[in-house]
């Protein structure tokens, strides 16, 4: 194995030793955080969903409770990707030591099957999975934010869902990006007619500024506050939604609704230089990618490198590879595919994958195959996816903390919204593999592993993080942004452990992505100088530039003053509270 040479070592050591002597002659001051608080913080998209949970906190309520409070303040005040209609996952260490991964991802619906995607030639339709009624999973959010508050949190539901409601029957204001979204809804959305009217108001958009009320969903709220589950996976909010989804085209029915469930799941475990590291383990591939991308990354040594030359890129990149590639055909539903957990979070994966990684050359992604069923058994553990999405964290006086990503799977999902109750339905199928081999709209491949089955659950990228030392959280993160998710919060905890960035800096830095097929590296504005990237290409990469994206939400303990920072991505409009 070769990992990084340190030519440039001594050179970089002197120029580490200027910095620490420039900083501690009081040169450089800290980093004005963008959120402090002494007992507890909430990031979140909206401002509106941050003072929600903080709300929640100063009650009494823990971080259960007031993660709770966000998610359905996110579902009225960022419709989208926050959800009634979608699903989602949330991690939570809790401070007297559980940890504990909540999984409340779409299923498939019972008359699903395999090919339903595919024309009559058997390619992947057009559309067919991404817009419509046949796009709809049976949506989880309300079986998981019950889940949640039953066995985590402390306060009822009439008092968590309390400021949803109130934003959903009084109205808010319209923030400029969200009335700009409307705006792109009201033409995209041509032929649903009942979402133009709820949020286009028939074309007449919302101007930023504008109040908007949603009596239909404070109805809907309502009925969820009053009887839980039972007010919306049956009675009447059931009904229209099985209703609506099929004048689409939909096939989910009424005893699918029924059927749901959360599941409360282990967590992703693993360490990286030290910390604890607790992440979403299947059906979401994040957790068991990222832990294994940084078991990859443990071998090598950043302090000779510079944070985005040739040389860091390249380290990344060849991880990432060869975590996507074991991605596409060990990673789904594990009530449905034997994932082999265990070995993947294994370090001795870590070291048997980067056999062969030369840090001069570049592995064309089309060398680098997913390990194979002997390459598994020879792993011995030691001793033991338009990107929208939104990710928050929340962290309480106790020292609780919560991270949940959740999600409609593209902007305002299906563009199915349910009729007369004022809430759009997720596209979350085209998460599986239509056409198990062929990639799907975040151009990732995946196998037999996720490929359609009723009931099953699709795989994901979200990622919701929570890094911790001696057992005490240090950091919650995650992020938006499809396949990129996972290298994004690979990237956040690089530039925090490696790089000894500030939180707020780790998390607007620009990023880069690779996703091992296609064979490119993606990478947002300023992210690499054009001096870097013509030493990239030289190596034999390809490079592709693209917008900004991976809005991180994330939160650490201050170690000045021993309370908590928040760092919302003001790059994409986010925001934070705090008490
Ligand atoms: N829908 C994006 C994801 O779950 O990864």
């Amino acid at each position: 194995m070769h990992f990084y040479p340190s030519k440039r070592k001594n050179h970089m050591k002197s120029l580490k030793t200027l910095l620490i002597t420039i900083i501690l002659a009081g040169f450089t001051l800290a980093a004005q955080p963008a959120i402090y608080g002494d007992n507890g913080v909430v990031v979140a998209h909206t401002a509106e969903a941050c003072e929600a949970g903080v709300e929640i906190l100063q009650a009494g309520g823990n971080a259960v409770d007031a993660a709770v409070a966000v998610s359905y303040a996110l579902a009225v005040t960022h419709p989208q990707a926050g959800n009634i209609g979608g699903g989602g996952f949330m991690i939570i260490q809790m401070a007297d030591g559980r940890k504990i991964a909540l999984d409340y991802r779409e299923m498939a619906p019972g008359k699903a099957y395999r090919d339903m995607f595919l024309d009559d030639s058997g390619k992947v339709a057009p559309g067919k999975s991404t817009r419509g009624g046949l796009a709809n999973g049976v949506p989880g959010t309300v079986a998981g934010m019950q889940l949640a508050l039953d066995k985590y949190g402390s306060m009822s539901r009439k008092k968590v869902m309390k400021p949803a409601i109130a934003l959903a029957k009084k109205g808010f204001e319209v923030p400029y990006h969200l009335a700009y979204s409307f705006g792109w809804l009201n033409k995209a959305a041509e032929g649903y007619d009942e979402t133009r009217r709820v949020f286009c108001r028939d074309g007449e958009i919302y101007k930023p500024g504008e109040l908007f009320k949603q009596p239909d969903l404070a109805k809907t709220l309502r009925l969820i506050q009053k009887k839980g589950n039972a007010g919306f996976y049956s009675g009447a909010v059931a009904e229209a939604l099985v209703k609506s989804s099929a004048a689409f085209g939909g096939s989910m029915t009424i005893e699918d609704l029924n059927n749901y469930k959360a599941i409360v799941r282990k967590p992703a475990e693993g360490t990286y230089r030290g910390f604890g590291v607790l992440s979403m383990p299947p059906p979401s591939s994040g957790g068991i990618a990222l832990i294994s991308m940084l078991n990859m990354m443990e071998a090598m040594n950043f302090d000779s490198v510079g944070w985005h030359s040739a040389q860091h890129i390249q380290m990344l990149a060849e991880v990432e590879k060869r975590a996507y590639a074991d991605r596409s055909v060990w990673l789904g539903d594990p009530d449905y595919f034997d994932v082999p957990q265990e070995k993947l979070l294994s370090k001795a994966y870590g070291y048997l994958r980067m056999m062969g990684y030369d840090s001069l050359t570049v592995t064309p992604s089309d060398s680098i195959y997913p390990l194979n069923d002997s390459d598994l058994a020879n792993i011995v553990p030691a001793g033991y996816e338009s990107e929208e999405t939104t990710h928050f964290s929340v962290v309480d006086k106790w020292g609780n903390a919560v991270s949940v990503t959740t999600t409609l799977n593209w902007s305002f999902g299906s563009y199915v919204t349910v009729e007369g109750y004022g809430f759009l339905l997720n596209n979350e199928m085209d998460d599986f593999s239509s056409k198990p081999g062929e990639p799907n709209s975040f151009g990732l491949i995946g196998n037999e592993a996720n490929a359609i089955e009723p009931g099953k659950r699709m795989l994901s990228s979200m990622t919701p993080t929570i890094l911790t030392k001696d057992g005490k959280v240090v950091l919650v993160v995650g992020a938006p942004g499809g396949s990129t998710i996972i290298t994004t919060v690979l990237q956040v905890i690089n530039n925090m452990v490696d790089f000894s960035m500030p939180l707020q800096d780790a998390v607007v830095a620009p990023r880069f992505h690779h996703q091992w097929k296609p064979d490119v590296i993606q990478y947002g504005p300023r992210a690499i100088s054009p001096d870097t990237a013509e030493l990239l290409v030289a190596m034999g990469y390809t490079l592709a530039p693209r917008s900004a994206y991976g809005e991180v939400n994330a939160i650490s303990r201050d170690r000045v003053f021993g309370g908590w920072v928040g760092a919302p991505d003001y790059r994409i409009n986010s925001h934070g509270a705090a008490y």
